[in-house]
Parts: C-alpha cells; sequence; structure tokens
C-alpha cells in the first residue's frame, strides 16, 4: 500500500513562526514591568534589603585597645601619660547605639613586671558572653618609689634598651643624663674630679672648629664645658635666687642632672639667651646647627622641644654622641631630641631639697 505524505504550507510555517514571536515579545514586557524577585513581599509593601535588618538582633561590639605597655608601678614612676584606668578604655554598644557595662577579667599587677593575658567582656541580651582579648605588658621601672634610680636592665617605651649601671643610665650604650636619670653622688667624668672633657670629644671638637669657616672658627669656643657636682649646686642656687626656683628650673639643672658632669657636653661661645641673640654670635650658633652633626655633637635642648628635654630652647648646648647617632638626631635640620629617639622622659621624679 502506497504510504500518503503530509506536508505543511508555508503559509501555516509563517502564521505559526508569528505567534511564537508575538508570544516571546509579551513575556519580555510583562516580565520587565514587574519583575519576580525573591525579596518581593507578597502583602505589597515595600521590598525588604539586605541592608535592612528589621527584625534582626542588634550585635554589641566591644571598643577597646588590644595591647597596652604601661611601667610598672613602684611609687612616683608612672610615665606621665600612662594609662592607669583600664577599663576606662574601653566601651561597648549596639547599632541601635545602646551601651552594653564592660567588665575585666584577668589577674594582673601593675607593679610587677610582665605580660598579661586580660579580656573585656559584655553580656549580650540573650546572656551571651562577648570578649575582646588585652595584651597588657608591665614594664619594669628603673625608678623606686623616691624617684631615685634601681641598677637594672630595662626596656624604654619605644623598645630600646635601657641599662642603670652604678646609678648611671645608658640607652642603647649612651649615657643619658636629663631631669629623669641623674648622676650618682660623688659622681666625676674622669673619676679625679678634674675638669677635663673626654678625649674623644675634644678631638671632634677640633675636628669640628677646623673645618668652620676663617669667621666662624676662632669663636667655636668652649664657654663652659665640664660641671662637676659643686660647680653646678653653686649655679643652680644662684639662678633660683635671682629668678625664683620655677624659672631656675626651666634652664638650669639641678646638681647632679646636669649633663655638663658628663665631660660630653659643652655650652659652645655663649650660655645666654640674650648674647645669642647678637648677630656675630647667632652666626657661629647657625653654623653649629647645619654642621655639628657631621662631627658627631647634637643640639641637645632644640627650639620648642620643651616637653621633651624639660629644658627651653638652648642653641648653645652642644652633647657628643657620635657621627652615627647625631646624623639621625639632626634629621634633616628637624632635630629629634634624645627623649623622643630613645623613648625616655624628662622630669624630676625625686623631691627637691636646697
Ligand atoms: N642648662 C643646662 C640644662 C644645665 O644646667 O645643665
Ligand atoms: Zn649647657
Amino acid at each position: 500500500m502506497k504510504k500518503r505524505r503530509k506536508t505543511i504550507r508555508p503559509e501555516a510555517i509563517a502564521l505559526l513562526a508569528i505567534l511564537l514571536c508575538t508570544v516571546v515579545i509579551c513575556l519580555i514586557i510583562v516580565i520587565k514591568k514587574d519583575p519576580v524577585s525573591p525579596m518581593t513581599d507578597p502583602t505589597g509593601e515595600s521590598p525588604v534589603t539586605g541592608a535592612q535588618t528589621s527584625g534582626q538582633e542588634a550585635v554589641p561590639v566591644i571598643t577597646a585597645p588590644e595591647e597596652i605597655s604601661v611601667r610598672a608601678v613602684t611609687g612616683g614612676a608612672w610615665e606621665q601619660d600612662d594609662p592607669q584606668d583600664l577599663l576606662a578604655l574601653a566601651s561597648a554598644a549596639d547599632e541601635t547605639g545602646k551601651s552594653y557595662p564592660v567588665t575585666l577579667e584577668g589577674e594582673y599587677d601593675l607593679s610587677k613586671a610582665g605580660v598579661y593575658a586580660l579580656s573585656y567582656v559584655i553580656t549580650d541580651n540573650h546572656g551571651s558572653r562577648i570578649e575582646k582579648a588585652l595584651r597588657l605588658t608591665v614594664l619594669a621601672s628603673p625608678f623606686a618609689a623616691d624617684g631615685t634610680l634601681i641598677d637594672g636592665e630595662y626596656i624604654t617605651d619605644n623598645g630600646h634598651s635601657l641599662a642603670i649601671k652604678g646609678g648611671l643610665a645608658y640607652v642603647d650604650g649612651y649615657l643619658l643624663v636629663n631631669k629623669s636619670y641623674s648622676v650618682p653622688e660623688g659622681f666625676s667624668s674622669t673619676g679625679d674630679c678634674t675638669r677635663s672633657m673626654v678625649p674623644e670629644v675634644m678631638e671632634a671638637f677640633q675636628r669640628m672648629r677646623n673645618a668652620a669657616p676663617a669667621s666662624i672658627r676662632a669663636n667655636i669656643t668652649i664657654r663652659s664645658g665640664v660641671r662637676n657636682i659643686a660647680d653646678q649646686t653653686v649655679i643652680f642656687n644662684n639662678y633660683v635666687r635671682n629668678d625664683g626656683l620655677e624659672n631656675a628650673l626651666t634652664y638650669s639643672a639641678r646638681p647632679r642632672y646636669s649633663e655638663h658632669h658628663t665631660g660630653l657636653a659643652m655650652d659652645i661661645l655663649t650660655s645666654s639667651a640674650e648674647e645669642s641673640k647678637q648677630p656675630a654670635t647667632a652666626a657661629v650658633l647657625d653654623w653649629l646647627n647645619k654642621n655639628a652633626w657631621k662631627y658627631g655633637f647634637i643640639q641637645r635642648y632644640p627650639e620648642n622641644k620643651t616637653e621633651e628635654t624639660g629644658y627651653i630652647y638652648e642653641p648653645w648646648h652642644y652633647r657628643y654622641v657620635g657621627t652615627e647617632l647625631a646624623e639621625a638626631l639632626y634629621n634633616n635640620g628637624d632635630w629629634i631630641t634624645m627623649e623622643t629617639y630613645f623613648g625616655v622622659d624628662s622630669f624630676y621624679h625625686t623631691a627637691y631639697s636646697s
């Protein structure tokens, strides 16, 4: 039997194609107008976005430091800006602004050097504990309760090594004398109370002098070099008598607290603020300010650094530290003080008695 073959007429194919296109176009229009989104609220109210957390719990967050270093409390030995109230450093709140009481957990002893692992803790609305770790480092203090120095090895506030040996302070090996760090009773730089500077310092001073232009060279002279404790007592007491204790303390060291005891420091050409402003003197001080570092000398009490050094500007007072440290402290003309560089303070920890 012969099979009859069915044929589709071209007009029908064209009609079908038109119909299909029309359906697809309609679908696209509908989808664009009213997109189906999983976030669409079936009630027809405004859609919920991921940023809005209505119905979600507000999570409290503890704001507190993770690490603190403080100097051990041994009487008058708190650094001026050390935090004493660890709890006052922390707070906790959620995003609605509600605050939560913070407690501090863990054992620590501010009079004992060591590293203590502590935790700031809060309890959230459901009674769950939320904590934040605090690593507290209590650094040993070189100061006894009366402010005197205790021989030993220490770490400064910015991590340099501080050794107190025979009552003298050495930071990274450099002898340090300021309002905090004195020389011991009976100290003399040469051991026999003579007035000579340390020989290495005099050699560097001569090199510096020889390098200066002729007009300056003649004026690079030591106005005041080594002063023993008795000398400083006379000088300081004179200032106190004439200007009062408060003023004297801003520019003159108490006996045993002067760098002049060390044989490493000197006042060049002048020791007076008034004299330092006279043009010939100012020219010498200006040359020293720009060049002394090359020979290992630093301007010890730079301008606007009273908070750090404890003394007003003394453009004539130079201290020998060697060329390596001098270059670092010169800092292209913006002198860094020994106190800031080494992370040490300069204020009297001991009481004054005249
Ligand atoms: N004028 C300095 C600070 C001293 O007396 O040592
Ligand atoms: Zn001086």
